[in-house]
């Protein structure tokens, strides 16, 4: 049954306080510094329906960083400008079942190709297949695609954001260096650290993270103008990344509980879809230990149930 989108506005203020609680189970993000001056107790959430309606409570208007959200989009990106094959002979498909960051399985079981571009690693391979001869032109690729998703030309770099991370990413640098030893990754370190710093640091609200996950929604194309930003077939792809990865090691917990693609941001943003229906961006910066929103994984959940969004 389509989502009575009345009704939804009239309960979602109501729902948001009661999710709100949840926040008090989870920690902002610390090992980006400038992440943790977020307040936990943030909350908010936009759902923007194929009719050309959203609807919004909470906090929505807060500015965050796309983080980990941006990784879809890269992958659509790396995927209009490169090709399918090209891809998938870097990255592979599976989920890990790891941490977002982890080092174990690059190494133990297939040697230097990532599991799934969602994952760090994948993610970091994918930044150096962006069309552009230069770090600056692929981060302008990424974020001129990304506004036009979001249908805005708002979101920019956080710059704070971007130099806090590239300023500590230990981590990061070290699955970098590995990938380029393995010669999965053929750029140098450190442009491609870069493209993908600034991708992370891209900040948006939920508005603009609820018209992306529309375009999701609708198969690439903007539902109002009928205009195709992303072939159906990369959307596809996508998705069923966000199914199966969009969540870390709690998809497959996630898919049971709430049923509908998902990608969660350690800044607290999440980007959920209904498919055929509508796209909702969520920001909660108190994150589980997995690293996605305690309280919005919760509305997630309670929104999934009342109105039966399962695909499952
Ligand atoms: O590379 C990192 O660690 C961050 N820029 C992004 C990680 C992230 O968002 C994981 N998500 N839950």
């Amino acid at each position: 049954m389509p989502t009575d989108f009345n009704q939804l506005t009239n309960q979602l203020p109501g729902l948001v306080e009661l999710c709100r609680t949840y926040a008090t189970e989870g920690r902002v993000a610390s090992y980006i510094p400038e992440l943790a001056h977020a307040n936990p107790q943030t909350l908010g959430i936009t759902l923007h329906h194929k009719s050309g309606s959203f609807t919004s409570a909470g906090e929505s208007d807060t500015p965050f960083t796309l983080q980990s959200i941006s990784k879809v989009f890269t992958l659509l990106l790396a995927l209009m400008d490169r090709g399918e094959q090209a891809v998938f002979e870097k990255v592979g498909m599976e989920p890990t079942g790891d941490v977002f960051n982890s080092m174990l399985k690059l190494e133990l079981v297939q040697p230097g190709k990532p599991f799934n571009p969602l994952i760090n690693a994948g993610a970091i391979v994918i930044s150096s297949l962006i069309g552009g001869d230069t770090p600056e032109l692929k981060s302008q690729r990424i974020l001129r695609f990304i506004r036009d998703l979001a249908g805005d030309d708002s979101p920019s770099f956080n710059e704070s954001v971007y130099r806090s991370e590239a300023a500590t990413a230990n981590r990061n640098r070290s699955l970098a260096y590995f990938l380029k030893d393995n010669k999965v990754l053929d750029q140098d370190v450190e442009p491609t650290l870069e493209v993908y710093f600034k991708q992370c640091a891209i900040e948006v609200t939920c508005a603009h993270v609820a018209r992306m996950g529309l375009i999701l929604a609708n198969d690439g194309s903007d539902p109002l103008s009928g205009r195709e930003i992303v072939p159906k077939r990369y959307v596809r792809i996508a998705k069923s990344f966000m199914v199966t990865c969009g969540m870390y090691n709690a998809s497959g917990e996630f898919a049971i509980q709430v049923g509908i693609p998902a990608k969660s941001g350690v800044a607290g943003g999440i980007l959920a879809l209904v498919p055929g229906e509508l796209g909702i961006g969520i920001i909660g910066p108190a994150l589980n230990d997995k690293g996605n929103s305690t309280a919005g994984v919760q509305l997630l959940k309670q929104l999934s149930e009342h109105y039966d969004w399962s695909m499952f």
